[in-house]
């Protein structure tokens, strides 16, 4: 099992306070879950839909930042009632296929609750980036009763594809001295629907092998 670690700083405890304990609570609760699905499929004789994930608590700097962006105030009550993404997974799947098989797996956890679903799969976002991204509740059950305000989570599904594109693309967008955007911005479209035609090929090619198995 990967090591359920989250990594705050000081910083992230001075600002989120009492409300740190929740959104690691989140993240830990669908984490579980997300585990034994994922075992419980293997059991069944089905693949892995999940190569990797990553977990996250937002930086107190970043979110101070979104918070301000918005007009809102820089309190944690606002960062966890009005921003979505303080706490985040994301779920890196080995195929397209996968990242929708893992959403309908979500969908099924007792108790989940699915506030919000955007598919940028199936209308990418004009720089090209491709995700599925979902917000969602659970029931927190180390907690004696629910918190009076829900806790948010957000998940993002990818392919591994996907996400060595995401993650170099997000690195040119915050290096804005970087010469030349407009042509690194083309050629990073170029690439994000290159990518999204071989994950295609990837997962008729394994179509293959099933029926050939
Ligand atoms: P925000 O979190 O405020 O952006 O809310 P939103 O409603 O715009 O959510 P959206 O689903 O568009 O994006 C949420 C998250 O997805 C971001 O925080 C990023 O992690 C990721 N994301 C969205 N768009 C991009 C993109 O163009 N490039 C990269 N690398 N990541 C993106
Ligand atoms: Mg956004």
């Amino acid at each position: 099992m990967d090591d359920f670690m989250i990594d705050v700083t000081a910083a992230e405890r001075d600002f989120y306070g009492g409300g740190l304990i929740l959104l690691e609570g989140i993240i830990l609760e669908f984490l579980s879950c997300m585990e034994m699905i994922r075992r419980y499929q293997v059991s069944l004789g089905r693949s892995d839909p999940v190569s990797s994930w990553q977990a996250r608590i937002k930086r107190a700097s970043s979110m101070r930042e979104k918070l301000r962006r918005r007009s809102l105030p820089e309190t944690a009550e606002t960062a966890l009632s009005e921003i979505r993404d303080a706490a985040g997974v994301r779920l890196v799947c080995p195929f397209v296929e996968d990242i929708y098989r893992t959403a309908d797996l979500i969908r099924a956890i007792p108790g989940i609750r699915i506030h919000r679903e955007k598919d940028y799969i199936r209308s990418p976002k004009p720089n090209g980036y491709r995700s599925f991204h979902m917000v969602v509740t659970l029931p927190l059950r180390f907690l004696p009763e629910a918190p009076a305000e829900p806790v948010w989570l957000e998940v993002q599904l990818r392919t591994i594809a996907m996400d060595c594109w995401a993650s170099i693309e997000h690195r040119v967008k915050y290096k804005r001295e970087v010469p030349e955007q407009k042509l690194i911005v083309q050629e990073l479209k170029r690439c994000a629907d290159e990518i999204a035609s071989t994950d295609l090929s990837l997962q008729t090619i394994r179509e293959l092998i099933e029926t050939l198995k």
